[in-house]
């Protein structure tokens, strides 16, 4: 399956002749994201990552390609795999292979096999770091690639849903190395999650459908930091916005933030668009569909395609056909229409570009950094999920502000010894 470049790239990607319009668009991409571009600039001169190979299984956009020049300028040997099948930009992946010399294993549309055939590719390559959006790298390593775990220093994860696998991994006694959970850092989730997710999963739903948002009710599964995210921008362009939740606290944070909120039950007889982003399965199933008026827009911007029961969808079905790219209409036996963007896998990454660069500056940063810090303790860590530390986090919202041109105040000595002190009261 796969090809080897002039350069020595290995490869397996949809048209090569795609690499100079990807470059373009991947130093577009590049100006928005000043902190990576720092470290990118410090990498260059200190070659922190020398002598590693580090196998990453991320979505191939613009912004990933941005990370990946940035750890092969820190001197890695860059081995990656799409994190899901739809998400590859095949620009972006011919010109990493043409113009940077990074081995991609990735086509967009590839099926099942084929996704994983292309994370055994990039594993080939026996990495000592991994880098992952969703842990299916890690477990690849942990089920049919035990014998290159031996050679693994550590790795990292990008989010919510990789971090709870490997979480679950790790209490199970079962994780074989360390791991940092980029997701976990606060300059991660609180920009990338909200507000990336936020914008990018709106303008999924609308390149594909281009509904009117005004007036709309768009029912939000899951009021995590996406669906936070998804339920503020919706309500910015005009929809009247339901939540769903099935925890009591975020539930009562939607209430209080000013949003209806609905078991799903009653919000599927209403919503005219659904989005999911829970980190669960089925989510949306049969009871829910059976309830939809005609012309309901189902998606999903979770990380995994099991939020919305496709099978169940199918089976209730007379007949699906596409309607529009990227959206498939289902024929339900009584009439009804009901419609699916993106075969129900991650809406912003299927019908629009994902998260803009500007915030992926931070999350990427984080992955660079983390990645430094891997080889830094390379042996002195233990088989545990690790939080990102502290400092590179602050130093990463440091530096994006000053990137922003924002200034913050400092403590005067006086406010400094009053907030260390017990003293002092009414
Ligand atoms: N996840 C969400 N948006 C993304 C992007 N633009 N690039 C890589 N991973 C992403």
């Amino acid at each position: 399956m796969a090809k080897t470049s002039g350069n020595k790239a290995k490869f397996d990607i949809k048209d090569i002749k795609l690499a100079d319009e990807g470059k373009k668009r991947i130093d577009w991409a590049e100006r928005e994201m000043p902190v990576l571009r720092s470290i990118k600039q410090r990498f260059e001169k200190e070659k922190p990552l020398k002598g590693v190979t580090l196998a990453a299984c991320l979505h191939v956009t613009t912004e990933t390609a941005n990370l990946a020049r940035t750890l092969k300028a820190g001197g890695a040997r860059v081995m990656l795999c799409a994190s899901n099948p739809l998400s590859t930009q095949d620009d972006v992946a011919a010109s990493l292979v043409k113009h940077d010399g990074i081995s991609v294993f990735a086509r967009n549309g590839e099926n099942n096999k084929v996704y994983y055939q292309h994370i055994m590719a990039t594993l080939e390559a026996k990495p000592q770091i991994t880098m992952d959006d969703g842990a299916d790298l890690v477990a690849t390593l942990h089920g049919e690639r035990r014998d290159l775990l031996k050679s693994i220093v550590g790795g990292t994860e990008e989010t919510t849903t990789g971090v709870i696998r490997l979480k679950a991994l790790e209490k199970d006694g079962l994780l074989e190395y360390p791991i940092v959970a980029v997701n976990d850092a606060c300059t991660k989730h609180f920009f990338d999650n909200r507000y990336g997710t936020g914008q990018s999963t709106i303008d999924g739903v609308i390149r594909a459908t281009n509904l009117l948002m005004a007036g709309r009710k768009v029912v939000v599964a899951g009021y995590g930091w996406c669906g936070r995210g998804v339920a503020m921008r919706a309500r910015g362009m005009g929809a009247r916005v339901i939540v769903t939740e099935i925890d009591p606290l975020p539930a009562l944070e939607a209430v209080m933030d000013g949003f209806e909120v609905l078991p799903m039950k009653a919000a599927a007889k209403i919503g005219d668009v659904f989005i999911t982003l829970t980190g669960n399965r089925d989510v949306l199933r049969k009871e829910h569909f059976e309830a939809m008026k005609d012309g309901a827009v189902m998606c999903n911007s979770g990380h995994f395609n099991v939020e919305i029961d496709i099978t169940a969808l199918e089976k209730m079905s007379a007949g699906k056909k596409e309607v529009r790219p990227m959206v498939d209409e289902f024929r339900m036996k009584d009439g009804r229409r009901l419609m699916l963007i993106g075969e129900g896998r991650l809406v912003n990454l299927a019908a629009a570009e994902g998260h803009p660069a500007s915030v992926m500056d931070m999350s990427f940063a984080n992955q660079a950094l983390c990645a430094e810090y891997m080889k830094l303790n390379a042996g002195g860590l233990q088989k545990k999920v690790y939080a990102v530390p502290a400092e590179i986090d602050a130093g990463i919202a440091r530096l994006k502000l000053k990137c922003m041109g924002v200034g913050i105040d400092k403590l005067t000595p006086e406010q400094e010894i009053y907030l260390n002190s017990w003293s002092v009261g009414t």
